[in-house]
């Protein structure tokens, strides 16, 4: 498939941006937005350099339904009616519960979860069918992790909404899913769990592959949930983590002879 048209929040930067040009390198028409309306505009140029393809860039706050509802109508308007939304938006920082007000805690909320439904609710009302929606979610949702109360709580909803939304949605023909991504490579996520040389060496140990993923590494495989070829997935938490969500791999019993 080569008509696609991908409507992403959060795709002006790191992993959704990764995902958004990939779709547009394959020939899809792509809708980016974040709120920063000059990064967006940056991201869709880009994206339109790397791959010759179509990115419309926008800004919507994923916290204000109404803004998004009208972003989407002007999506649909230039590009048509999107095959595939993804809900790729967050926020994040590394802070213990005694640090993080009550405000601070319902930003992350407000962002990661409700943001997730807003994308998914004004999706609904455009996307074609059959159709594939997707939200990036994070192994916090299953794993606890100190210093990520608020994430933890957030991605735990976000797979809700999507099994939930799954169940709802399949009779009308969408598809719902999430990928559950590990440490990627050079984003923003990364810089904010895992600042320093030994955070990042610790957490490129404590991974399964013993390496951080690649930003292509997710795009590939939000190509495939919106591929034919996963026309009977749905409700699906795919991890694309090298094994993170297995648990910390770190240990001296684990190493063992590899042939
Ligand atoms: P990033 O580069 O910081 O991207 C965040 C994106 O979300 C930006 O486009 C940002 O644009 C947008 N955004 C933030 N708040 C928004 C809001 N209220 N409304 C609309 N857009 C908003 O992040 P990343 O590290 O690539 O992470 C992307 C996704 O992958 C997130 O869902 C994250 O939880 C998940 N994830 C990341 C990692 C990792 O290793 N990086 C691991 C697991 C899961 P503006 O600032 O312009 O709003
Ligand atoms: N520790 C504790 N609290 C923090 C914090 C930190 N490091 N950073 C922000 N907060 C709190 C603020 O103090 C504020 O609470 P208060 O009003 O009680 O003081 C609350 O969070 C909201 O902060 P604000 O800066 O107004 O929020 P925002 O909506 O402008 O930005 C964030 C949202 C905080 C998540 C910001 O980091 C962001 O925009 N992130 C997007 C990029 C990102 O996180 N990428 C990684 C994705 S994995």
């Amino acid at each position: 498939m080569t008509d696609h048209v991908l409507f992403i929040s959060g795709g002006t930067s790191g992993i959704n941006l990764g995902i958004a040009t990939g779709f547009a390198a394959k020939g899809g028409k792509v809708l980016v937005f974040g709120r920063d309306p000059v990064k967006a505009a940056a991201a869709a140029s880009q994206i339109c350099a790397e791959t010759g393809g179509v990115a419309m860039p926008g800004s919507a706050d994923v916290r204000d339904p109404a803004s998004v509802k009208a972003l989407f109508e002007r999506g649909v308007a230039e590009l048509g009616a999107p095959s595939v939304v993804i809900a790729g938006a967050a926020g994040n920082f590394m802070a213990p519960a005694v640090g993080i007000s009550p405000n601070g805690f319902k930003t992350v909320i407000d962002i990661d979860l409700l943001g997730t439904y807003n994308v998914f609710k004004a999706g609904f009302d455009v996307i074609r069918r059959p159709g594939s929606m997707i939200a990036i979610t994070a192994p916090q949702a299953e794993q606890p992790l100190p210093q990520q109360v608020h994430v933890c709580a957030a991605k735990a909803g976000v797979n809700m909404v999507v099994k939930v939304l799954a169940m709802e949605w399949g009779q009308a023909g969408i598809r719902v899913n999430a990928i559950s991504p590990g440490p990627i490579r050079g984003t923003e996520g990364v810089e904010r769990m895992a600042p320093t040389e030994a955070d990042k060496a610790h957490w490129s140990r404590a991974v399964a592959l013993r390496r951080f993923g690649t930003v292509d590494d997710i795009a590939d495989a939000a190509w495939f949930l919106s591929s034919n070829e996963a026309a009977y997935i749905t409700g699906t938490i795919l991890d694309c983590d090298g094994g993170m969500g297995l648990g910390d791999s770190t240990g001296d019993w684990l190493s063992l002879p590899t042939r």
